[in-house]
């Protein structure tokens, strides 16, 4: 079976590849990953770029940081939109209860450790006897067609692999939040709704993600949660000195704008033959089963992202990736071993926002494509061993084809 299909492989990479694709020329690549969407109104550039603003702008503790936190700007985790890197990962830690529900550790501090803390103010540890992961930061470029992306289709995708049989997705439904308001293409079960954003998919939408992003990375209160995280070690008796909200809701909207409208990264010498030949290796050994080249949105009210084909390198799905991706750590009902499929779009871009090394997957374990490839199992296997079986030089196009994302 495998030699087989190693031998339809070489067959294929003897091709020589003819068609080349319309693609977008390539602009400076010290500005792709912070474009806004094409055709927004003067009034949107304007909100993006005030959301824009935000999302580099230090926060103090008279404007209301901490007590304790982990970094004050979304941009010292999110350095240029892009990925961090290894150095500034955010600690999240949980326990099993003993009937094996998943206890979030509220009382002790958890979900997310806050290592740094406001003057007068004592910084929390991990405590004993929890199950932790180290998450690192991931891009915000793109998230717009994400959110644009219908439930029905999400579904449709679980359909198609579960027919398919070559991998399984699912998606990870949760309890919304009490400010979630879900617009008419979200289709609940049980009352839960799907999650897209994270890691592991525990996010309802963008306005959940941006409001946990606040609250928990950076001890900043909003509408939708005035609540500021506390050392429960230590107790109340010393706030940030802010009154709550501590963002205003105008601010907060600026801030969402600008996730919304950023575009996604930009491709480049998508028509050069060794890429396309790298794309179609990565299609046969089988990456694209999750890695999907395409996606499509619903219906938007940017026009850019109005019912659009995509290409995110990602499913949006949650998959089984082994023992070795497995930190005992989880999120809604989503187990230990399973993440999502994260987009590679980008990813050739991703040493510019990491400091000029690359940090592949959830904590920036792996520093090369290989590296993380041979991390893959579970439901990735099948395609890692395909993969093994490449000889160095087509293992390199499949690499120059990342880089091209
Ligand atoms: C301390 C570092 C840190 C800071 C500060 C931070 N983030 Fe993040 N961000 C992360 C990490 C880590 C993840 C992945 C977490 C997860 O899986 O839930 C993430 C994920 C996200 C995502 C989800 C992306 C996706 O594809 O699903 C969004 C959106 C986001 N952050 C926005 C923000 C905004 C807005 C701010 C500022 C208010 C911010 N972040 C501040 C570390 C940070
Ligand atoms: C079963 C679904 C699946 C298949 C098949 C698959 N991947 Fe992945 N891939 C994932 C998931 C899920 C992650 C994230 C794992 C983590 O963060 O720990 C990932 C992570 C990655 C990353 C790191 C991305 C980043 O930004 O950190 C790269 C690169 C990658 N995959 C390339 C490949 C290649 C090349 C193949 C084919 C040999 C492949 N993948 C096959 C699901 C898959």
């Amino acid at each position: 079976m495998r030699s087989r299909i190693l031998l339809g492989i070489i067959a294929f990479v003897g091709l020589s590849v003819g068609c080349s694709k319309l693609v977008p020329q390539a602009p400076e690549s010290n500005t792709v990953l912070a474009e806004p969407l094409a055709d927004l109104t003067q009034n949107q550039l304007t909100k993006h770029l005030i959301g824009d603003v935000l999302f580099a702008k230090q926060y103090t503790s008279d404007e209301g940081l901490g007590p304790i936190f982990v970094q004050s700007a979304c941009e010292n985790c999110h350095a240029g939109d892009g990925k961090g890197s290894k150095f500034n990962t955010v600690v999240r830690f949980g326990y099993y209860n003993a009937d094996s529900t998943w206890n979030e550790a509220l009382d002790i501090g958890g979900p997310q450790l806050q290592p740094r803390a406001i003057a007068n103010y004592t910084a929390e540890s991990v405590p004993n006897n929890v199950m932790s992961a180290n998450l690192l930061p991931m891009n915000v470029t793109g998230l717009g067609y994400f959110e644009a992306v219908e439930d029905q289709y999400l579904l449709g995708l679980v359909a198609e692999q579960a027919a398919d049989g070559k991998v399984s997705g699912r998606l990870n439904y949760l309890d919304p939040p009490s400010y979630f308001e879900p617009i008419k293409t979200r289709i609940p079960t049980n009352g839960q709704y799907i999650g897209r954003f994270g890691r592991k998919s525990s996010s309802v939408n963008l306005a959940h993600r941006v409001t946990v992003a606040l609250v928990e990375d950076m001890g900043l209160t909003s509408d939708n949660d005035t609540q500021d995280p506390i050392n429960f070690g230590v107790g109340e008796n010393v706030s940030d000195g802010a009154p709550d909200p501590e963002i205003s809701s105008g601010d907060f909207d600026a801030l969402m704008f600008y996730m919304r409208t950023l575009e996604a990264p930009r491709r480049r010498d998508a028509d050069n033959d060794d890429v396309m030949a790298g794309e179609q290796l990565f299609t046969a050994v089988g990456c694209a089963n999750c890695h999907r080249a395409t996606m499509e949105t619903g219906s938007s009210e940017f026009t850019a992202l109005n019912n659009v084909e995509f290409y995110p390198y990602s499913d949006l799905l949650i998959h089984e990736m082994g023992p070795e991706l497995d930190d005992g750590y989880t999120e809604g009902n989503v187990a230990t071993s399973e993440w999502r499929t994260p987009p590679l779009w980008g990813v050739g871009l991703q040493t510019e926002s990491q400091g000029g090394e690359l940090y592949l997957l959830h904590d920036g374990r792996a520093s090369t494509y290989d590296e993380a490839i041979q991390y893959h199992g579970g439901e990735a296997e099948f395609a890692k061993d395909i993969y093994n079986f490449l000889d160095d030089d087509n293992k390199e196009l499949i690499f120059t084809f990342l880089n091209s994302l």
